[in-house]
């Protein structure tokens, strides 16, 4: 029989994907996406599969307690996967409190329901964040399951704040949970508040390229896909109270990444401006899959110079899904973000 995996953050960039693999993947399983709808989220995106008898969407709040409940005793799932989290570095530096609201009080409210209906797994998707930066002199280290906790930002502060939480929930209580803490994620559907996007969309329209400080950041990207395709293996056959690190070597200099944009969209390179840092600027992630790679077989299938292509078509070919994104508040945060930022 199938089983009914409630998504949370579905309607935003990964947590759309991964319903997009699952309705594809596993066609017995019943998809309940909850998702409150912030600016990140689009209903848009999902769409292609608001018909689909194996789909349902449910606006909600992860910290609305009453809610989650009427839904766990509505849907009796087997499986909750929690995407949703307010998930901009930027955005955390700004203003952390809906930070802490959602990315720790949402995942508690959501293990809290977990615990009273009972579930076969709760897993969360956390980030490489939680483990801090690597020094760019040291190419030799990458993060593993064993890394310390050493975050930099609001935004991994709360992510590392929920996983201790899930892994206590495990230890505590004995909630069947996992952690999977990915690298960088790119491909069809990520918001252009973020790197890749952003640039993409900017070099589309003519306009600035805004690199924080020299460009120098490193960061390990992994195509959605292979990030969604691991999340399913480690909800099927993961061990109960592991993490598992997900990254597929990848690591690019930001400055590279926004000069292959400028060659593939056949834009100059003048476009690009450096502006100020970022406060506390992580200067690179790198992820170790050793684990996920021996324990579940999960490699990356996709070469990063053919996911950037895909995903520079797809902006190319979805104007219709980012056009309305810009023009609307997004004008307001990227005049507050890039307005006032020579370096
Ligand atoms: P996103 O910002 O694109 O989407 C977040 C989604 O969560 C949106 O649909 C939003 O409406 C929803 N949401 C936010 N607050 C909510 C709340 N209180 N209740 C219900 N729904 C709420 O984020 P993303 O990039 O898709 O990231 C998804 C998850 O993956 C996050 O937990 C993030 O920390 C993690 N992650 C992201 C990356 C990356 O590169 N983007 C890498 C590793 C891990
Ligand atoms: P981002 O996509 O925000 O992801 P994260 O900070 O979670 O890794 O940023 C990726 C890198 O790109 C990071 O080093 C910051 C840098 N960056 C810029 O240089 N310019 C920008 O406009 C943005 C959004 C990011």
């Amino acid at each position: 029989m199938g089983k009914t995996i409630i998504v949370t953050g579905g309607a935003g960039f990964i947590g759309s994907n991964f319903v997009f693999h699952m309705l594809e993947n596993h066609q017995d399983d019943r998809i309940v996406c909850l998702d409150k709808l912030t600016y990140a989220g689009n209903l848009s995106t999902l769409a292609p599969v608001m018909e689909n008898p194996n789909f349902r969407f449910v606006k909600l709040d992860i910290c609305d307690r009453e809610g989650v409940n009427q839904l766990f005793e509505e849907e009796h799932p087997d499986i909750v996967v929690n995407f949703a989290a307010e998930s901009h570095v930027d955005r955390s530096i700004e203003n952390p409190q809906v930070f802490l609201e959602t990315n720790i009080i949402g995942t508690s409210v959501l293990m809290d329901a977990c615990r009273k209906y009972g579930i076969e797994r709760y897993h969360q998707v956390s980030t490489d964040e939680v483990y801090g930066d690597l020094p760019l002199d040291r190419p030799d280290l990458f993060f593993s399951e064993q890394t310390p906790i050493h975050t930099s930002s609001p935004y991994s502060s709360s992510k590392a704040g929920a996983d201790l939480l899930v892994l206590a929930y495990h230890r505590t209580y004995g909630l069947p949970v996992t952690v999977s803490r990915c690298s960088n994620n790119y491909g069809p559907y990520h918001f252009p508040e973020k790197l890749i996007p952003l640039m993409i969309i900017n070099a589309l329209n003519d306009q600035p390229l805004p690199v924080y400080g020299e460009g120098l950041n490193v960061r390990d990207w992994l195509y959605v896909e292979d990030h969604c395709r691991a999340i399913d293996l480690i909800i099927h056959r993961g061990t109960v109270g592991e993490v598992y690190n997900v990254g597929g070597h990848n690591e690019m200099r930001n400055i590279d990444i926004v000069k292959l944009i400028c060659k593939a969209l056949n834009k100059p390179e003048s476009l690009i401006t450096h502006v100020a840092d970022r406060k506390g600027h992580d200067m690179r992630y790198a992820i170790d899959p050793t684990k996920i790679h021996n324990e579940l077989g999960w490699l990356p299938e996709t070469k990063f110079a053919d996911g950037i292509q895909k995903t520079i078509d797809w902006y190319l070919n979805h104007e219709d899904w980012w056009q309305p994104i810009i023009s609307g508040e997004y004008q307001r945060y990227y005049e507050r973000m890039y307005g006032n930022r020579a370096e």
